[in-house]
């Protein structure tokens, strides 16, 4: 696209973008976009000037109401990018200038939202642009429908089966160089997301006759030439088949196999490579291309004159080609070619055809072959697109269908016949569903909901429709009675036959028929048909022939002996054995035209109505009359004024309300009354108008495109609130829900646990019940003899003591603690405490040093001398006694060699206190083995033999004295010795043990006598005082003065 200049100064991307954007949208508001909202509305002038400038500034699309009108701009315009069909995308019907995408979208939407089948119905004369526009809707689907990879190849092949359709069921017509020659309805299946994941395609109709003839100016179907132009060398000589259509009868009848707008070589790789795109097998390629070359060596098939005047195949060539073509016998072929199969009073009998009917026979072949061959194609494309097990599972019940039916338009030529009474039969039957489905059924549905309008008048075309198709009395039943009818039925014979019934109709004229102009206008073989578009003169020639689409059965037969695969699919034997007449070709396309308008009836329907602006198929050229006359027949003035006089917009209440219920408070998120004060209530708050809409018995009428497009917008902006809404709900409502699931199960572990904690702690407890009772009991019977009532206290009481006495024995030979056994355990007691302190004594012996021994048996022997009896005593028995009182250094040498080898054992430092006069004198007293010596100094002052040694004496007190009691029979002798120590205990013992005189120790309470001299006694007198004292008393008495610890 060339920009105009002032747009080079912007600058930016995104500025530029936005001045194109804004350039087109001025440049789209030429004229109005849509017819509803024309001044006047009701001139037909003003429709068409609005037309004529929009084309002229190429808008070629604008709507009245929803029905997009398009006028054939013969020319690319660049309106098709991806980038359009992303503006559309979307985007609502009225926000956008009108566009053929806009239909698409809005159709696809409705599918989504609405979950019901649409379909979209374009409708316009030969080479108005109904296939273009079919074609764009399929390829706004493939490119803006959200595809899987899976889903690519359906989506490819859709797009794909269209090249191969329009190469076997296209041709160059005068009016398109691009002609369907065929009708196509075709379903778009779409799974619950929105993505294409199917096809299927109905054909009508197709026009076979082209095979053998075509008008001047027109071609054969595409296939042919593309083959011829495009093949490849090899293929062609194997097909038998030269690179020039020139050659070839059924190529040329037209006399124009070569148009300057089409290219043939290039549209046979296109149509080769969608083969491959939609499945094709090289072998069924094969076969097709196989029965494409014979048509083509049928055409050259010559027949001539034989000796006998019988008719002959002429060109031998072409019956070889044809037989391995279609792979059948040569001769069988040859023979039915020339003769046909009678069967008369069932006998059969072959007899010869004439040369006309030998060539009719040919071309009924040629025909039957190309036309069960597309059938065969169709139904093959169809395989391919059905969706497959997997996807069908998966969207079952939730996938919705686009249908696109794409029909030859109306159409009139010179001459008209069969086909083109069928197709505008067709059209007739369109443009009723059309006015059932809008113009009718708008005023009826007014009528119904008790709306208020004015009545539109239009044409009804059901009188032409009935005039075709009613049983008996109808064109085509005639048509049928007269082919099937015993004698020698004509096509003139069968004009007749019209003229008797339909004479009179206001719709049917033939010259026989008419007068005065009229007359004139129609041929005596021709008959006119006042069709809603027009007039139509048929000539009535070859009627009968087309309808009952003959093909003798002994060609039939050979045809089903094919070894072409498809050929053997196309013609089953059936067919030749029954005895049954087909259908004829009329009423086999009424019936199919019945279904279609059921398949049609159960969508809803858009329309595209197209337009061709001028017969020569050029652009920029807009022929007023010509535009008119489609305008008029299309009923669009019709159209444009039951839109204007009625509504834009309607939807039954609970549809619009559940679709706008969240705009208003008052209905969201439920309205529980009536639906009609639901949405009175809705319609209030969204502020309508009174004018702009009405409420009928159960639908709400909007009359302005406007009003609506508003009430979508808010419902566009109301839409993420709405979302997160719903979304936080269900995210509370998932997490509550979750919540209690945890919780239930936490209560059922706790339940569990505590249940089973409860049963523990009461089997315990009744345990311990249990005890706490024999315990009782058994502690009542305690004294009785072992019983069952007392024996677990018994046993628990000995168990109980034994176990003290393990956990807790006595720790040393010291403690004298012992626990009180029960009394069975007495005796064991006794026993368990012997041995245990027996074994207590052991270890403590084994333990035991040996001077600690000695320090014990001394000790021993002391605690046997003065346990009890003397007052000291207790003090001294933590104190250790020692080997000797005395260090080597204080004895003196001289006494210890005096003493030889009487070696000291003890020494002790000693107070001696005279017999006589007490004077008291510092001593050694030293211990040998064998007796005990005082030592002043040197010398050695009292030996005392051990032997000699009678006893000992001490005070009960505290003092220290002691007495060695002596014998003194003689004076010489000394006599009893006084002795005071500090130690007197520990020298008390050591003597006693030495002299081996424990028993000789005297322990006095009061006094001690001694011996002086011989006969003469002295005393000690011992009295307990606070302090120790030694002095002389009375009587010549020693008075010692002790502290008493121990009272006694
Ligand atoms: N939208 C369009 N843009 C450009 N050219 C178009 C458009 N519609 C139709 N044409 C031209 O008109 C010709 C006939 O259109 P087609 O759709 O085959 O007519 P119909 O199917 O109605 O007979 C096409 O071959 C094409 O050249
Ligand atoms: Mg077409």
């Amino acid at each position: 696209m060339s920009l105009p200049p002032h747009w080079k100064e912007v600058g930016g991307e995104g500025r530029v973008h936005r001045v194109m954007e804004s350039t087109l949208t001025a440049r789209d508001r030429v004229g109005v976009q849509d017819f509803v909202l024309l001044e006047n509305y009701t001139s037909e002038a003003a429709f068409i000037e609005n037309l004529r400038r929009r084309f002229g500034e190429k808008l070629i699309y604008t709507y009245i109401g929803s029905v997009l009108v398009s006028v054939n701009p013969y020319k690319d315009l660049e309106i098709y990018s991806k980038a359009h069909m992303e503006r559309y995308r979307g985007v609502s019907f009225y926000e956008i200038s009108p566009h053929i995408y806009a239909v698409s979208d809005n159709t696809y939407r409705a599918m989504r939202t609405e979950r019901r089948d649409q379909c979209i119905l374009i409708s316009g004369e030969s080479g108005a642009g109904k296939t273009e526009a079919s074609k764009k809707i399929l390829q706004y689907y493939a490119t803006t429908c959200p595809v899987t990879d899976h889903m690519s190849t359906i989506r490819d092949r859709l797009l794909q089966s269209n090249p191969v359709l329009e190469a076997f069921g296209n041709a160059k017509t005068l009016r398109n160089d691009n002609s369907s020659r065929f009708g196509k309805y075709m379903d778009v299946q779409f799974d619950f997301r929105g993505a294409p994941i199917g096809g299927h395609i109905l054909n009508y109709l197709l026009e076979k006759s082209r095979v053998v003839h075509q008008n001047h100016g027109e071609r054969n179907f595409h296939i042919f030439y593309q083959l011829l132009e495009g093949g490849e060398q090899d293929q062609l000589s194997k097909l038998g088949l030269e690179r020039n259509a020139q050659k070839y009868h059924y190529l040329v009848k037209g006399c124009c196999p070569r148009v300057s707008s089409i290219n043939d070589k290039s549209d046979w790789k296109t149509v080769r490579k969608a083969l491959t795109v939609i499945g094709f097998h090289e072998e069924e390629v094969e076969d097709l291309l196989n029965i494409i070359a014979s048509v083509l060596h049928l055409g050259n098939t010559q027949f001539g004159e034989g000796e006998d005047g019988e008719t002959q195949i002429t060109t031998e060539p072409q019956l070889t080609y044809l037989s391995k073509l279609l792979g059948v016998d040569g001769p069988a072929l040859r023979e039915a070619l020339t003769h046909k199969k009678l069967t008369a009073k069932g006998e059969e009998m072959i007899g010869p055809l004439s040369f006309e009917q030998a060539v009719a026979a040919r071309d009924a072949l040629a025909k039957a072959v190309y036309g069960r061959a597309f059938t065969w194609l169709v139904a093959k494309i169809n395989q391919s697109l059905a969706f497959k097990d997997e996807v069908y599972n998966s969207s079952k019940g939730s996938s919705s269908v686009i249908g696109l039916l794409d029909i030859y338009g109306f159409e009139v030529f010179q001459h008209n016949s069969f086909e083109q009474f069928c197709i505008n039969y067709c059209n007739e039957k369109l443009q009723q569903l059309f006015i059932k489905l809008t113009l009718k059924s708008e005023q009826e549905e007014y009528e119904a909901e008790g709306i208020t309008w004015e009545p539109v008048k239009y044409f009804d075309n059901k009188i032409i429709c009935d005039l075709v198709e009613e049983k008996h009395k109808g064109f085509i039943s005639i048509l049928d009675e007269e082919c099937l009818r015993p004698g020698e039925p004509s096509d003139i014979s069968f004009l007749e036959k019209l003229e008797d019934t339909l004479g009179g109709h206001a719709h049917f004229v033939t010259h026989k028929l008419a007068n005065g102009k009229t007359r004139k206008a129609v041929g005596r073989e021709e008959f006119r048909l006042i069709h809603y578009a027009g007039e139509v003169n048929y000539t009535v020639n070859g009627f009968l022939d087309k309808n009952t689409d003959l093909l003798y059965r002994n060609l039939k037969e050979v045809i089903c002996q094919s070894d072409n695969q498809i050929l053997s699919q196309c013609f089953n034997r059936e067919e030749v054995t029954t005895q049954k007449r087909p259908e004829t070709a009329a009423t086999q396309f009424k019936n199919s035209l019945a279904k279609l308008i059921e398949i049609l009836m159960s969508k809803e329907p858009s329309y595209v109505r197209c337009i061709k602006p001028n017969d020569a198929k050029q652009s920029g050229r807009f022929d007023e009359a010509l535009v008119r006359h489609q305008v008029k027949y299309l009923g669009l003035m019709e159209n444009l004024r039951v839109r204007r006089a009625g509504f834009a917009y309607r939807r039954r209440y609970e549809a619009f309300l559940q679709r706008y219920k969240s705009l208003c408070p008052g209905t969201w998120p439920n309205w529980q009354g009536r639906l009609a004060d639901g949405v009175a209530t809705l319609v209030q708050h969204l502020g309508y108008k009174p004018e702009e809409y009405k409420l009928g018995k159960t639908k709400i009428f909007i009359r302005f495109p406007k009003t609506l497009f508003t009430t979508e917008d808010a419902l566009e902006a109301r839409r993420p609130a709405l979302a997160l809404t719903l979304q936080t709900s269900w995210r509370g409502y998932r997490e509550r829900a979750k919540y209690h699931r945890i919780r239930n199960a936490v209560l059922v572990i706790q339940s569990a646990w505590r249940g089973m904690k409860s049963r523990r702690k009461a089997r315990r407890r009744r345990h311990a019940a249990e005890i706490i009772r024999k315990f009782i009991k058994g502690f009542i019977y305690r004294h009785y003899e072992r019983c069952p009532e007392n024996e677990y206290f018994l046993d628990h009481q000995r168990f109980s003591f034994l176990m003290t006495l393990v956990r807790n024995p006595p720790k040393s030979v010291l403690d004298k603690s012992w626990p009180v056994p029960p009394p069975s355990l007495t005796e064991a007691s006794e026993h368990l405490c012997r041995l245990c302190m027996q074994n207590m004594m052991r270890a403590y012996c084994r333990r035991i040093q040996p001077e600690w021994k000695k320090q014990m048996e001394q000790k021993v022997v002391a605690s046997q001398i003065f346990q009890d009896q003397k007052d000291s005593y207790p003090q001294s028995v933590p104190k250790l006694f020692v080997a000797s009182r005395l260090d080597s250094e204080e004895f003196n040498l001289k006494v210890i060699q005096t003493l030889g080898n009487d070696k000291v054992k003890y020494g002790v430092a000693v107070t001696k206190y005279d017999r006589r006069g007490y004077k008291a004198r510092p001593r050694q007293l030293l211990l040998t083995s064998s007796f005990a010596v005082l030592v002043a100094e040197a010398k050695l002052k009292q030996r005392i033999d051990y032997a000699a040694l009678r006893s000992i004496s001490v005070s009960s007190l505290t003092d220290g004295f002691m007495v060695l009691h002596v014998p003194s029979e003689d004076n010489k002798q000394k006599s009893d010795v006084v002795l005071q120590c500090d130690h007197v205990i520990e020298v008390v013992t050591k003597l006693a043990t030495m002299a081996d005189k424990k028993n000789k120790v005297n322990i006095s309470q009061d006094s001690i006598k001694f011996a002086v001299a011989r006969g003469k006694e002295g005393v000690i007198d011992f009295t307990s005082g606070p302090e120790l004292k030694v002095a002389k008393g009375k009587k010549g008495h020693l008075l010692v003065t002790a502290p008493q610890l121990n009272p006694r």
